[in-house]
């Protein structure tokens, strides 16, 4: 079945405006998520608290999600953050023991780095996989540094900075022959490609729903595969972290058996409504056709930015390459600003302009951001 990309793209009324290629930082607001902050407005104005249509909501964010990441929703924790699903995870790690490390990547988001390194308190042991020569971190850098005395691999699956995707299939089966558990941080990556969790064969991926899932800032989830639940408890919790949230029993403990003892307290019920709404765009629309979309379009926008003699430092190789196009700048915040001026919507980081790029984007948006950045060139062009 072919999708109606045009359609799709109608329902994003700041596409009309904006040539948006922010994606990566905040997606653009679809009308049926609108519709759903709308319709919790509207409930809190005619009935006030409404909450067994909210425990519904919450319970639907975690069937959608669990969907999305195909596999299900008893592996699925909703939480607050992406940072609140890996606080939660490693306050169920013990680094009294033998395995001691835990291995991330130059290529990480500061909390995945921030978190574990706030675990060196606890015994844990941090070591960076670093980047090779040519920017990339192949898997040979990988097997250098995970060993026995690894307890986790928590690791991003496209990084922030420059677009590259990580061989997370293979840093998985690498992990695991040496006894290692592995969590993906696959927030730059979820919605806009297929992230099959039981595929990549990973223990715990985290991320959240103001991105490429179209929802809003304040949820996101934490995925544990199953037979880890049991033996994982949380050193974090909470009255919805429990087996029972109606006991309301204060002299124990007692966790969920399902990943929601990973969860804490009243769920973000209005972010509910927007993550369930946008959630349902992604799965209807399917992870596999949109990320062909997204791949044809960094496609174009990397040869486009070839053809004007402004390489990008994305890797070229689709395999390696996630929804993002980065390219360096010799003044990237004054080529934000003008870009900005011209209603084209990037971001950057670093000395790079981010281009992220989303199903609703068209070859129109990439053909204006390129021809603005060839008339930028001479004024903004990479590093001398
Ligand atoms: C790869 C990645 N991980 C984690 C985060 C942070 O997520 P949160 O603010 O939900 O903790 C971001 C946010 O941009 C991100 O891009």
């Amino acid at each position: 079945m072919s999708i109606d990309f045009d359609a799709l793209r109608r329902r994003f009324p700041v596409l009309e405006r904006k040539t948006y290629l922010n994606s990566g930082s905040y997606c653009a607001l679809a009308d049926t998520v609108r519709d759903a902050f709308n319709a919790y407005m509207d409930e809190r104005l005619a009935v006030g608290a409404n909450w067994d249509v909210w425990v519904t909501k919450n319970e639907a964010v975690r069937a959608a999600m669990a969907q999305v990441l195909r596999v299900t929703p008893d592996e699925i924790a909703v939480t607050a953050s992406a940072s609140a699903g890996i606080n939660s995870l490693a306050s169920a790690f013990d680094f009294t023991g033998a395995r001691k490390k835990v291995v991330i990547s130059d290529f990480e988001f500061p909390t995945n780095a921030q978190i574990w390194h706030a675990q060196e308190r606890l015994g844990a042991e941090v070591v960076h996989v670093p980047a090779a020569v040519d920017g990339y971190i192949p898997l040979e850098n990988f097997a250098r540094v995970i060993d026995d005395r690894t307890q986790l691999v928590a690791v991003t699956q496209v990084c922030f900075r420059n677009g590259a995707r990580l061989d997370i299939a293979g840093i998985t089966r690498l992990a695991h022959e040496r006894g290692a558990r592995v969590m993906v941080d696959c927030y730059q990556a979820i919605g806009a490609m297929t992230v099959d969790a039981r595929a990549l064969g990973v223990d715990f991926a985290v991320g959240g729903m103001l991105k490429y899932l179209l929802g809003t800032a304040g949820i996101g989830f934490l995925y544990v595969r199953s037979e880890l639940i049991d033996e994982l408890v949380p050193g974090n919790s909470g009255w919805f972290a429990q087996q029972d949230i109606a006991a309301m029993d204060i002299t124990a403990n007692r966790p969920s058996r399902t990943a929601r003892r990973f969860e804490a307290g009243t769920p973000p019920v209005v972010n509910c409504y927007a993550a369930e709404a946008g959630l349902k765009i992604i799965l209807e629309t399917g992870t596999d056709a949109i990320e062909e979309r997204v791949r044809a379009l960094t496609r174009r926008c990397m040869q486009g930015l070839a053809d004007i003699g402004w390489p990008a430092i994305t890797p070229p190789d689709d395999a390696r390459r996630g929804p993002m196009v980065a390219v360096p700048s010799r003044d990237a915040a004054g080529l934000f600003a003008r870009l900005l001026d011209q209603d084209i919507v990037p971001s950057f980081r670093d000395n790079n302009i981010r281009a992220t790029i989303h199903f609703y984007n068209s070859e129109a948006d990439i053909d204006r951001f390129v021809a603005a950045m060839s008339a930028h060139k001479a004024r903004c062009g990479p590093q001398a």
